[in-house]
């Protein structure tokens, strides 16, 4: 694997992959990998001839209140993994190198970026459609690979890369979780073992929707309240938001005959979790 840091050496390296007629597939990710980040690089090696993977803690994304200092960093822990499973470029680009002084361009996909997490994050998804507008260009893929556990983001990014008309296959890959239904992410390493326990509500509170959904039960409203009683049930976890939407334009959608996305954000203790199940004709 070929660890690269600047800007100009990685455009150089995935343009020899494509001009070689090779397919090339991205990962992009903020680090402290975990087997979430890892199921996205086997899809990507399992479509694509080369994969490339970005580590960018991103501060555009970050807001002012939030953890972007403490966000974990662990470095040789993820070049060590990525080499094990035999990914090929690592872009590891530094802050000035990606938004050097006088940068003054952002990317906003207007609407869906104040739905879900972006409202709960005023400028977050405007910080990640110009950080991923930006990795596209540098790497230019034919696939890139995110996971379903970010649904809005997976949302959003979808619609960039339609509006902007970018030669770039969008695939979101399924949520992976611990054991006890905790979907991983990194900052489930904030959690203390207490809260780790706390954490799992989030998913419970979607398998009881689920199983409402399984009993014949249509109305949003309802489920929803269904859900958030799942949420206030737990002492340790406080609601962010808990929604029926639309997978593509985030809107509620009032029943769900039809294939909806239930999405969840809570804190617990001062660790914001998110976690969704899509709920389709198939599982009922
Ligand atoms: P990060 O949180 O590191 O996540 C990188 C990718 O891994 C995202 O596509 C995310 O959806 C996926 N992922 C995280 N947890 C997962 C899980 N449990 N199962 C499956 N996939 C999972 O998302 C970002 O970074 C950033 O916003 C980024 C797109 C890199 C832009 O900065």
């Amino acid at each position: 694997m070929k660890r690269i840091a600047t800007i100009a050496e990685m455009k150089a390296a995935c343009r020899r992959v494509t001009r070689n007629g090779k397919t090339l597939g991205f990962v992009p990710t903020m680090g402290a990998l975990h087997e979430g980040h890892l199921s996205l690089v086997h899809a990507s090696k399992a479509r694509c001839d080369v994969t490339a993977v970005s580590i960018f803690v991103n501060p555009l994304q970050f807001g002012p209140a939030e953890d972007l200092n403490k966000y974990p960093r662990t470095m040789e822990r993820d070049t060590a993994l990525l080499e094990q499973l035999g990914a090929d470029l690592l872009f590891t680009p530094g802050v000035e190198e990606m938004y050097p002084t006088g940068a003054q361009t952002y990317v906003l996909v207007e609407g869906l970026s104040d739905k879900l997490d972006g409202a709960s994050r005023p400028g977050h998804f405007r910080g990640v459609a110009t950080v991923v507008a930006k990795l596209f260009e540098i790497v230019r893929p034919d696939f890139a690979f995110f996971g379903q556990k970010d649904a809005a983001q997976a949302a959003v990014l979808r619609k960039l890369v339609n509006d902007l008309d970018m030669d770039v296959e969008v695939v979101v890959c399924p949520i992976v979780r611990e054991k006890d239904g905790l979907a991983m992410s990194s900052r489930n390493a904030y959690l203390t073992s207490e809260q780790r326990q706390q954490a799992t509500v989030l998913y419970r509170s979607l398998l009881r929707v689920q199983a409402a959904v399984d009993h014949g039960e249509r109305d949003s409203a309802k489920l929803i309240e269904i859900g958030k009683h799942v949420i206030a049930n737990e002492a340790g976890a406080k609601l962010d938001y808990f929604a029926i939407v639309d997978l593509d334009t985030l809107d509620p959608v009032v029943d769900v005959s039809h294939c909806a996305l239930v999405a969840v954000a809570a804190y617990v203790g001062s660790t914001r979790l998110i976690d969704n199940v899509l709920i389709t004709a198939s599982s009922r």
